[in-house]
């Protein structure tokens, strides 16, 4: 049976990449070691670090005025190190279109209470269960507010944002966690990129961050780790990084250009995810909870049959027949397929088919 990994995240990663892993698991490139095994200080890690930041720089395009930091904590732990080390005395505007931007903005409020800056609330979908992307009024910004945070693409509710919003010159800020490398995003429009490794770029345990070079904070903050700028200045070797989860994104940085970089995976993700929202559109059984097509995510797509008792059909049945992980996130329900790069299309059109056959058989 073939298995198709619906999965969220951490997901689904590209055979090829698992392939040459698992061929250098043992001896990487004739040193007798495994890349587990090796000093983050050797020679062989540095290289594999260099690589890798080359090789996303390449991808995405990144002007040579940004950093390129490779952390841990994930994507939760920026939810603090961006005002630690960006918002100090200011305020830092918050756009709140999914779960997640909602926890960035609820975490930055903590914060606040003992370090000196002020979240705001600039707009929010959360009284429709984020089924939009909120209207932002650039008017209500204060050109001298520290940043404008927003969620690129929201993972549990499947809408994402495209067209940047207008932010009266405050850099903006951006939790690409879900579809960094899937769709094209000019790195120049933003101030600072974070990202959690583990949807389309390795395994979980790396944090990508992407900052620019007048961000990094001049002061010491509260803790060496938490300063992007002694990040910076160490080459992300301040500590012992997650030396396996970034070879491995050097393996899938490689894949991804040896297929056609970003621009070739957003066709591929547009062709995809079009197949799935097809099929949806023109079923009067199937629905999908995102109420504008404009703001559909090409990464993450969530659907529901009629009833609370056929979705839990759906996904017992989908599971049998090795459609994995496609239940929805508890807080919304339904169906996901989350469609990363390297999630293979003939795992869409079976999906199709699969969903034919279940909508003839309980219409
Ligand atoms: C958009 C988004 N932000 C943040 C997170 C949290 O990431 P982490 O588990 O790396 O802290 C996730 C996890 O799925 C996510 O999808």
């Amino acid at each position: 049976m073939t298995i198709y990994n619906f999965s969220a995240g951490p997901a689904v990663l590209p055979k090829p990449v698992l392939e040459k892993a698992q061929a250098e698991f043992l001896d990487y490139n004739h040193s007798g070691m495994s890349v587990m095994e090796l000093s983050h200080r050797s020679k062989e890690f540095d290289d594999i670090i260099k690589d890798a930041e080359k090789l996303l720089r390449e991808l995405m395009a990144i002007p040579d005025n940004y950093k390129v930091l490779f952390l841990q904590g994930g994507a939760s732990t920026q939810f603090s190190m961006l005002p630690l080390n960006l918002a100090k005395g200011r305020k830092a505007y918050y756009v709140v279109a999914g779960s997640w931007g909602k926890k960035a903005y609820t975490e930055a409020v903590k914060l606040s209470k003992t370090i000196p800056f002020e979240p705001v609330l600039l707009a929010s979908s959360e009284d429709t269960v984020y089924d939009h992307i909120p209207e932002i009024d650039s008017q209500q910004i204060d050109k001298d507010a520290a940043y404008v945070h927003i969620t690129t693409n929201n993972t549990i509710e499947g809408t994402a944002i495209y067209d940047l919003p207008e932010t009266n010159g405050v850099p903006i800020v951006a939790d690409m966690s879900s579809n960094i490398l899937a769709v094209r995003y000019n790195v120049a429009d933003f101030g600072l990129i974070y990202a959690g490794a583990q949807k389309n770029i390795g395994p979980a345990g790396v944090t990508i961050v992407i900052v620019r070079d007048d961000l990094l904070n001049d002061e010491p903050v509260l803790s060496s780790m938490l300063d992007y700028r002694i990040q910076a200045d160490a080459g992300s070797l301040y500590n012992t990084p997650p030396t396996y989860g970034i070879y491995i994104a050097k393996l899938v940085f490689e894949w991804v250009k040896e297929l056609g970089g970003v621009d070739a995976m957003e066709k591929i993700n547009r062709e995809k995810s079009g197949l799935l929202y097809d099929f949806i559109e023109q079923s009067d059984f199937y629905s999908s909870p995102v109420k504008t097509p404009k703001d559909r995510s090409v990464a993450n797509i969530p659907f529901v049959t009629p009833s609370k008792d056929l979705d839990a059909e759906f996904v017992a049945q989908a599971d049998a027949l090795g459609f994995k992980n496609i239940k929805g996130h508890r807080s919304v329900g339904g169906m996901r397929a989350s469609l990363y790069n390297a999630f293979p299309c003939q795992g869409v059109l079976d999906l199709l088919e699969f969903m034919k056959k279940f909508e003839e058989e309980n219409k």
